[in-house]
């Protein structure tokens, strides 16, 4: 079961052109365009004349064509046009999904009734500016969704399985500290780390020599949004009491966590800088190694789902770094207990 009553990513801004896309987003084909207008437009994947994928349509001007016999359809799902007659059923409706434009990504509400706009996620970072620079991609992982929040709500893994781009011994070594605000729904979890290696993710990209001091604080709103602010200075240097910063460097490195299906998931990313912001070798450079990491963790994922599928029992043990992961299970299985009082 998926918790839909909140906003999910669907796609990257880039992706969403006059070519339609599908997706599968909580169980279900959606299909995504941008019309002609620039406005970008969701609708289920299925013809309700017989069933063609509408995603195989083609946009014209403001409306989709069905790519089998040529049924209309506008941005509100509503059919238009039909070949050789002008009567059009009224049941030639296709149901839409809102849609919400933010930055690199595009935000979708799968949920019952109206959209809950106080229910997405607050992140200007998402959006480049003259201050910041954001890049984007998407990985679809074959494992189920609770694999990848167990994954980023622990980044201890980065020694291990990230080492030489972001893992260095300390990551590992260094405690956290974890805090949950169960009536937000939210669960942070900081790691501070001082007078490190920097590792070549940042070293490479901000000039950093020497030791560093390097920040990672994770603030996860479940589902489907996770933020990592990650902070980077020469060791020594916290921030002014003022609360300006401007000798560190800060990335924000975002995670979408969309459900496709029960066993797989889709891992967006953007990473967002304000320093390097016009370089374009840098966004190069950085869209290599995050797609490297990336990987690694979809590799990882894979195994420990095929595992499940084989029928394994997982035995768990549970350390003081586990308390993140800990904190959003249950968060999220609240979330589905909800969901399930109030459509029963
Ligand atoms: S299936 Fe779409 S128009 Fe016939
Ligand atoms: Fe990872």
């Amino acid at each position: 079961m998926f918790i839909r009553q909140r906003w999910y990513v669907a796609a990257l801004a880039a992706e969403l052109t006059d070519r339609p896309m599908e997706r599968t987003i909580l169980g279900e084909h959606v299909a995504m365009y941008r019309n002609h207008a620039g406005a970008v437009v969701a609708l289920r994947d299925t013809c309700p004349h017989r069933g063609y994928p509408l995603s195989r349509g083609r946009v014209v001007g403001e409306r989709l064509v069905c790519g089998y016999h040529g049924f209309t359809f506008d941005a509100t799902g509503t059919c238009v046009a039909v070949p050789g007659q002008d009567r059009i059923p009224s049941r030639l409706h296709v149901r839409t999904y809102p849609l919400i434009e933010r930055g690199a990504w595009v935000f979708i509400w799968m949920g019952a009734g109206e959209p809950d706009l106080a229910r997405l996620p607050d992140a200007p970072w998402l959006e480049p500016s003259d201050e910041r620079a954001v890049i984007a991609g998407v990985a679809a992982i074959e494992a189920n969704f609770g694999l990848l929040v167990d994954n980023l709500l622990d980044l201890s893994h980065e020694t291990f399985l990230h080492a030489g781009s972001i893992g260095t011994p300390e990551v590992a070594e260094t405690p956290i500290e974890v805090e949950v605000d169960e009536a937000a729904r939210r669960v942070e979890v900081y790691r501070h780390m001082t007078g490190v290696v920097c590792p070549p993710f940042y070293a490479n990209t901000t000039g950093l020599e020497g030791p560093v001091d390097r920040w990672q604080d994770i603030e996860y709103r479940p589902p489907g949004f996770y933020q990592l602010n990650s902070r980077l200075a020469p060791t020594g240097r916290p921030p002014l009491s003022d609360g300006s910063d401007d000798h560190a460097f800060h990335m924000k490195i975002f995670y979408g966590l969309t459900p496709a299906t029960e066993r797989t998931v889709w891992d967006f990313w953007a990473l967002s800088r304000d320093f390097a912001v016009e370089d374009r070798t840098v966004d190069d450079f950085l869209a290599k190694m995050q797609a490297a990491v990336v990987q690694e963790d979809v590799d990882a994922l894979t195994v420990l789902q095929a595992r499940l599928d084989e029928g394994y029992e997982a035995t768990e043990v549970s350390i003081k770094i586990d308390r993140g992961g800990l904190a959003a299970r249950r968060i999220l299985d609240e979330m589905t207990r909800e969901e399930l009082a109030t459509s029963s």
